[in-house]
């Protein structure tokens, strides 16, 4: 609140001022990008890196079909077809063992998605796309803090998007950011962010006046937003270990049940370090999933499930996507149930989620 009352009385309420330009600097000093954005959302930073690799109609974009909507929206919107890859049965990542064969001479992106903010199979990822030529965007919408082989996520792919939507681990309501780790797409992305203009170089003063030099859309964040954002990357540290204590009492609690009953719970391989964004279940059916939703409910607890197999969706459908193109997502998407998970869910209550689950009769 004294952060959005500071940027309120300076009036400086439009975006790329003081509060912004502390996101992006905590952000880059944090990750070791070479450049943060903010943005009014991660969807919008999805559409910057689409705009930014020229994406063209005809163009192929692989992305899991395990995700949010605008992993592959921001490219279809572009034009691109997009080819839909299946996830790890473990993780839920992208599977890189079955990635190569999805790519083609008009291959013109790889996506991946750090489901739940464990981090997907890099090394072998970047080897295939380097071999292929074909850059790699990193959908980084759950993963903020998280790393892979002691790397940050968010550093690996040429360009990178967070979420700070309200439902992420760090958050301003609505809005993301588009990290950039290839400098040779810096200028142009300030330019795709402000409208098609070279306001960013005016406000420094590299030109005396600013005009428009390319395509681009309006994707400049509010500092009144940044405000609220800054001082949640200001305790981001006490946010991940909160949220760490979250995902531990959820894991000591559930793992003896759901052995027994044949529910498997996150996987996180060794050389991950979590984001901590998710605790889920996977339950041995849908119907035993539609069981607990219910069971829950009537304890007044909210338990939700996600993604809907985007190879699956209406609008994919009329691109030829159809049952068991994917079967690992697919099998997911019946199975998989995601638990309460907040900054401020207390221990009383976690302890009453857990009681609720292990009375369950499965
Ligand atoms: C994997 C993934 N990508 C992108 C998004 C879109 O984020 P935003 O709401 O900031 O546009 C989400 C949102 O939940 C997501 O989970």
């Amino acid at each position: 609140m004294d952060y959005i009352a500071q940027a309120m009385a300076s009036g400086q309420i439009a975006g790329d001022q003081t509060f912004s330009r502390k996101c992006q600097a905590l952000l880059q000093q944090t990750l070791g990008v070479i450049k943060a954005l903010v943005t009014t959302s991660c969807t919008h930073a999805l559409e910057m890196a689409a705009l930014l690799l020229e994406i063209q109609p005809g163009d192929e974009v692989v992305v899991p079909s395990f995700t949010f909507v605008s992993t592959a929206n921001a490219f279809a919107l572009r034009g691109a077809r997009i080819v839909f890859a299946d996830v790890r049965p473990d993780t839920l990542n992208l599977d890189e063992s079955r990635l190569e064969a999805l790519i083609t001479p008009r291959t013109k992106a790889i996506v991946v998605v750090h489901y739940a903010g464990v981090g997907c199979e890099m090394d072998p990822i970047l080897a295939i796309a380097a071999r292929h030529g074909v850059p790699v965007i990193e959908d980084n919408a759950h993963g903020l803090f998280g790393k892979y082989k002691g790397r940050w996520l968010a550093s690996f792919g040429c360009l990178a998007t967070q979420s700070f939507h309200e439902t992420k681990n760090v958050t301003c309501g609505e809005g993301g950011a588009l990290l950039i780790n290839d400098s040779r797409y810096i200028e142009r992305a300030e330019i795709v962010r402000e409208k098609g203009t070279n306001r960013s170089r005016f406000f420094r003063g590299q030109v005396d006046k600013y005009t428009w030099v390319d395509v681009g859309s309006s994707y400049v964040m509010s500092d009144v937003l940044a405000a609220f954002l800054y001082a949640q990357l200001e305790t981001w540290t006490s946010i991940q270990a909160k949220r760490r204590q979250i995902w531990e009492l959820y894991q000591a609690g559930l793992a003896g049940w759901a052995n027994e009953h044949g529910v498997r719970l996150p996987i996180v391989p060794p050389h991950c370090e979590q984001a901590f964004h998710m605790f889920y279940l996977l339950l041995p059916s849908l119907a035993a999933r539609g069981a607990l939703i219910n069971h829950l409910k009537e304890r007044h607890i909210l338990a939700v499930f996600h993604y809907l197999p985007l190879h699956l969706s209406e609008y994919s459908r009329r691109w030829g996507g159809k049952l068991g193109d994917c079967p690992v997502t697919e099998e997911a998407s019946d199975r998989l149930l995601r638990l309460p998970f907040y900054n401020t869910l207390d221990e009383p209550n976690q302890a009453r989620v857990i009681e609720a689950i292990r009375e369950f009769p499965l």
